[in-house]
C-alpha cells in the first residue's frame, strides 16, 4: 500500500498548474482578511495622529504623500473591496444561494473582477 502511494505520479509544474477560480477567490479572501488585520494598528495610529491637532493632521497627510504608503493604501482598498464582496458571496453560499458549481464559478469570477474596480480607480487618480 505504502509503495503504491510512493509510486504515484507527481505533477508539480507550477507554470502549468491552474488554480480553479473559486480557489483564487478563497485564497485572496484569506490573504485580504489577514492583511487588513495587520493594517489596523497603522490605521489607528494615522487616525489618532490626524485628530491630535493641526500639526498632527499635516504629519498624517505627509505620511500619506509617501509613494510606498500610497501603493499600500491602494492594496488595502483592494483588500477591503475583495474581502467585502467575497465575504457576502460566502454568506450567500452558506444560505445555499449560488452553491451549484456553475453558479459558484460565475459569482467567483464576478467578485474577483468587481473587487478590482475601486483599487484601479484609486490607483488612476492617486498614484
Ligand atoms: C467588510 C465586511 C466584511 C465581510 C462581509 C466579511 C466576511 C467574512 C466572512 C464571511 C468570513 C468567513 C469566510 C469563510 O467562511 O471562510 C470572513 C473571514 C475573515 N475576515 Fe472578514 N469580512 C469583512 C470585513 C473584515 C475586515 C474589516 C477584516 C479585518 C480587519 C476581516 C478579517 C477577516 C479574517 C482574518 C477572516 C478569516 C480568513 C480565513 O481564515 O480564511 N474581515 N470574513
Amino acid at each position: 500500500m505504502m509503495t503504491d502511494k510512493k509510486n504515484r505520479p507527481v505533477f508539480l509544474d507550477l507554470r502549468r498548474i491552474r488554480l480553479p477560480v473559486v480557489a483564487v477567490l478563497s485564497i485572496a479572501h484569506r490573504i485580504t482578511g489577514v492583511a487588513m488585520c495587520l493594517a489596523i494598528p497603522f490605521i489607528i495610529y494615522l487616525l489618532g495622529l490626524s485628530l491630535r491637532d493641526a500639526q498632527g493632521y499635516a504629519q498624517a497627510l505627509a505620511i500619506l504623500d509617501n509613494p510606498i504608503i500610497r501603493v499600500l493604501a491602494v492594496f488595502l482598498s483592494w483588500a477591503l473591496s475583495h474581502h467585502f464582496l467575497a465575504g457576502i458571496r460566502f454568506l450567500l453560499i452558506d444560505m445555499e444561494i449560488g452553491v451549484e458549481p456553475d453558479a459558484a464559478r460565475r459569482s467567483a469570477r464576478l467578485v474577483n473582477a468587481a473587487g478590482l474596480i475601486v483599487p484601479v480607480l484609486l490607483a488612476v487618480v492617486w498614484l
